[in-house]
């Protein structure tokens, strides 16, 4: 109850968040970035608790960019080991939860034993039907619109498609998302005010929310903070608002 009365009955079918922060994080206390990720991870377990807990239907976090390859290979080693330690270490209570789990991105860049782990997770909780957890892992949304439009485009040069079919809702079917719904609620922890490449077809009208907090310090009491400002927010999708129409 008390949740609810925080949240207020606009809870957001899908929140989508960019980590962002954990190298500023550690430099603070003067630690190598790799602890920053570490303690990220810390706040990627409690952040899907908190979620499950609240109820929220979809959770997508951007946990790596396709423009993070251009990081030092020491830290993008760290970053890989992590991603495997977060499977081994979760994937028994994400289950648990009922989790759905999906992974969007590349894929193909990535060592073939994370692949085999990220196949392994999605199938191992394709029949679950709790919270739709998601990991941008590898991903661009740059990339992900231009493959959906070569997919089309060779559809219409094989005669197969007739490009005046082609609508947003055709288009939306071929991105990595086609299976969830649209964000409602975009955040972005440590200050930035910039969306680096996540999710840009889906965030068309989703409410942007920037925190000073980095990612490692995000906590369940920030994602209800967070909930409780996306129910204050009116939105219009283009439209007026109830009270210019009446
Ligand atoms: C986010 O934290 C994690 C990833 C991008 C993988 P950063 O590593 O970008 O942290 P800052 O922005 O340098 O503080
Ligand atoms: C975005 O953060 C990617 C993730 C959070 C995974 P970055 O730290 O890579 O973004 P920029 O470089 O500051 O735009
Ligand atoms: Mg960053």
């Amino acid at each position: 109850m008390a949740l609810e009365d925080k949240t207020g009955p606009h809870l957001p079918s899908h929140v989508a968040i960019i980590m962002d922060g954990n190298g500023r994080w550690a430099r603070k206390r003067l630690l190598p970035r790799e602890a920053g990720h570490y303690a990220g991870m810390g706040a990627v377990r409690e952040t899907v608790r908190a979620a499950c807990d609240i109820g929220l239907q979809n959770l997508t976090l951007f946990a790596f960019s396709s423009e993070n390859w251009k990081r030092p290979k020491t830290e993008v080693g760290a970053l890989m080991g992590l991603f495997r330690a977060y499977f081994r270490s979760d994937m028994d209570e994400l289950v648990d939860r009922n989790i759905r789990m999906r992974i969007i991105g590349h894929r193909g860049r990535v060592a073939n034993d994370i692949q085999q782990m990220i196949e392994e997770s999605e199938k191992r909780t394709i029949n679950n039907t709790g919270m739709n957890l998601t990991f941008a892992f590898d991903y661009g949304g740059q990339e992900e619109i231009v493959a959906a439009t070569r997919e089309l485009a060779r559809a219409a040069a094989d005669g197969r498609l007739d490009p005046e079919t082609i609508t947003p809702e055709l288009f939306a079917s071929r991105l990595f998302t086609s299976a969830l719904p649209s964000p409602d609620l975009v955040i972005r922890t440590s200050g930035e005010h910039r969306l680096s490449n996540f999710l840009l077809w889906q965030s068309a009208y989703a409410e942007l929310l920037f925190l000073d907090t980095l990612w490692p310090d995000f906590d369940r009491a920030a994602l209800e903070s967070a909930l409780a400002q996306f129910g204050g927010r009116e939105r219009r999708f283009g439209a007026l608002d109830s009270e210019a129409v009446a």
